[in-house]
């Protein structure tokens, strides 16, 4: 429930007494960490989305680095990605101590766009620079053009690491080349508070990534500790790896969220369907794409700037005045200080990241929200915009 009912949050979780539930379960189980719990966690993600391998993670940026890592992508190599993301997308290829070379999206969409993947790949050819990796991110949940990018990836022998913090588990990846992470941060569309999963089919990836994501250790604890006369203290350490394990507490409010998760799904569907009514008629506002959109996790409208008398800044404020919480996917990676230094990238770099940036306002839509709430979130944005036609 929401304490303060005169203000409406831009994202709230879908818990009930079954996560209560699940997390004492694991209190009163004497087992905290990684163990029983995450593993039925991964098996339940793998057959939801269909694939070899699931692997839990401790948030969705560990997961997209340590998919780099295992991908062989090493210092001084070029990532290719989208600025149009939140920085966890980019960061990790610093981790790595490659750089980000970013590609504008699409016109009609927020996905970075195949075409001017290609471009980057042939305008690179023979500068004797190595890319290796390509990270699509799919943006709100819309799908980006996965087919033209694995052609790209096959030709030019990319790794592909799709940034899936946006979608939810569902049977999305084919092929081999693929490594795919999703997010289960507090407003994603499952949610453990913090937490992510990397899926793929890639066996040699996957075994590499569950060594690294617990320091290196060629044995996970619970396989050291589990079961009388088996455990063994030894290990050995193959790698400096990483400490980016899931616990057992936050697994178990993962198995109830993901056993709701086609429910919490339609819903989000149905949402997105009425605002898609009530504004898609709109001459002000420009809905969000719907085709190809997997998990309608963020509803993003744009505003024509030529109809309204005020910019995307003052429309969010007024709507955070009347009580709507608002926020923007995405102020660009390249406007941001640290990416637009140390690559010299100037606003006009990347002309659609940035009109899409200008425009844009993202509303809330998540399963919790009541049919009340829907209503006064169409009506004050279609009233505010009214009131300030040009
Ligand atoms: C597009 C995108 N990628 C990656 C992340 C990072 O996810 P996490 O917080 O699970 O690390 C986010 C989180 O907001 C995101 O929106």
């Amino acid at each position: 429930m929401n304490p303060n009912t005169d203000f409406i949050p831009f994202a709230r979780p879908s818990f009930s007494e079954d996560e209560e539930n699940a997390v004492l379960d694991v209190l009163r189980s004497g087992w905290l960490t990684t163990g029983a719990v995450t593993a039925k966690l991964e098996a339940k993600t793998a057959e939801a989305s269909d694939v070899k391998h699931a692997l839990a993670v401790n948030s969705a940026t560990s997961g997209l680095h340590l998919a780099l890592e295992a991908s062989g992508v090493g210092a001084g190599d070029l990532v290719i990605t989208t600025p149009y993301t939140f920085t966890a997308t980019a960061e990790i290829i610093r981790y790595c101590g490659a750089h980000p070379l970013f590609v504008d999206i699409e016109k009609d969409s927020f996905n970075i766009s195949a075409e001017n993947i290609l471009k980057a790949l042939e305008s690179h050819k023979g500068s004797g620079s190595r890319i290796t990796a390509v990270i699509p991110v799919h943006v709100g949940g819309q799908l980006c053009g996965r087919d033209a990018i694995e052609a790209a990836a096959e030709e030019y022998n990319l790794a592909v690491i799709e940034d899936g913090a946006h979608l939810q588990p569902s049977p999305l990846l084919t092929g081999n080349r693929s490594i795919l992470v999703y997010s289960f941060y507090a407003t994603k569309c499952i949610t453990t508070g913090e937490g992510g999963m990397v899926v793929t089919n890639n066996d040699e990836a996957a075994q590499r990534m569950k060594m690294m994501r617990f320091h290196g250790i060629n044995r996970e604890a619970w396989d050291r500790y589990r079961k009388k006369g088996t455990s063994s203290w030894e290990y050995d350490i193959t790698a400096a790896g990483f400490k980016y394990n899931l616990p057992d507490i936050l697994s178990a409010v993962g198995i109830v969220q993901l056993e709701k998760a086609e429910q919490m799904q339609a819903r989000r569907q149905e949402i997105a369907a009425q605002y898609d009514e009530a504004f898609g008629d709109s001459d002000m506002l420009v809905i969000p794409p719907a085709a190809n959109n997997a998990s309608r996790h963020l509803y993003i409208l744009r505003i024509q700037p030529e109809k309204l008398v005020i910019s995307r800044d003052e429309l969010v404020h007024m709507l955070s005045e009347a009580g709507i919480g608002i926020s923007v996917h995405y102020k660009p990676l390249h406007l941001m200080s640290y990416y637009s230094s140390m690559y010299g990238l100037k606003p006009e770099d990347f002309p659609e990241s940035l009109k899409k940036y200008r425009t844009s306002f993202s509303i809330p839509i998540y399963p919790d929200l009541t049919e009340t709430e829907i209503s006064r979130i169409i009506s004050t944005v279609l009233d505010t915009c009214k009131q300030n036609r040009r």
